[in-house]
């Protein structure tokens, strides 16, 4: 399948999707390639015949939705944000309000785990010290059943490892024949296959995470009902953390960026009753 074709494809299918092609530019390939890969299982000879398939036959539209998934993800991507966190989130969260037993953090699209695994070893290694008798319970949810099998599983290659700081690497794997799996000390997230789209868990929340998932891949529309709801399930206080290369939709409102910080915002307290 030429790249070309591909593209005029994606161009046209993933509006129908409510999914956003600028955001698919740069990793269109991967999903070239699964589209390659479902024509040859359909025994179909090009896009256009694919085309024809999807004409009214909403359970390949929903096979198509599911090959549009991008699971990239890594070890404390994005550094600055994971400093942010540890340095002046997270400790402002342990440290507000009434005493609590826990702090609770929603990862929005968490691919196979990096970021949650990534949030509880910065807890459990450089911070709980310090808030001793506070916990940080963890929700994972993504879409993709087999990205969450790979989240429980805890295994990784080196490479996705490479950005995470060494203490937090040394603490939280054991290597195995080129395996690096997580400690079942830090194993302590919740995963659940959910669909931003359609469920999000309970909450309230102190802290979300919602990165390169749907202010990247989705039309505004998307982007607005969603991270309108991700804001309902922010506690007053709370923080919501953006990809470092998103922005939040101008029209969502209820946040202000956190001081000192780089795409983390506060979700702001209920003004007075007027
Ligand atoms: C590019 S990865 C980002 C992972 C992680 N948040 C990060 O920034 O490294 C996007 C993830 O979002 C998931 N995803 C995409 N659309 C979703 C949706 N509608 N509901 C839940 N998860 C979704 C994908 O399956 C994928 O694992």
């Amino acid at each position: 399948m030429q790249d070309r074709e591909c593209a005029g494809f994606l161009r046209w299918a993933l509006p129908c999707l409510e999914r956003n092609w600028s955001g698919y530019r740069k990793v269109r390939h991967l999903v070239c390639k699964r589209l390659a890969q479902r024509l040859k299982s359909l025994g179909l000879p090009d896009l256009d015949a694919y085309r024809r398939r999807l004409a009214g036959d909403g359970a390949e539209w929903r096979h198509l939705d599911a090959l549009c998934g991008i699971p990239v993800s890594r070890f404390y991507r994005d550094r600055g944000v994971f400093g942010s966190l540890e340095g002046t989130v997270l400790p402002a969260l342990a440290g507000a309000g009434a005493p609590r037993a826990a702090i609770d953090a929603w990862s929005a699209g968490c691919a196979s785990g990096e970021e949650p695994y990534t949030l509880a070893l910065i807890w459990a290694v450089r911070l709980q010290r310090r808030f001793p008798g506070i916990g940080l319970r963890i929700v994972a949810t993504d879409s993709d059943a087999e990205l969450l099998a790979r989240a429980r599983a805890g295994c990784y290659a080196r490479s996705s490892l490479k950005e995470l700081p060494g203490d937090l690497r040394a603490e939280g794997f054991e290597e195995l024949d080129g395996t690096w799996r997580i400690r079942d000390r830090f194993r302590g997230v919740e995963f659940l296959q959910q669909d931003l789209r359609e469920r999000f868990p309970e909450g309230p929340f102190d802290l979300v995470l919602c990165r390169n998932v749907v202010l990247t891949y989705y039309v505004p529309a998307v982007q607005e009902a969603v991270m309108a709801r991700i804001v309902d399930r922010l506690r007053p206080g709370g923080a919501l953390v953006i990809g470092a290369h998103e922005s939040l939709p101008p029209a969502l409102s209820g946040l202000a960026a956190w001081p000192g910080t780089r795409m983390i915002y506060r979700k702001r307290a209920p003004g007075p009753a007027a």
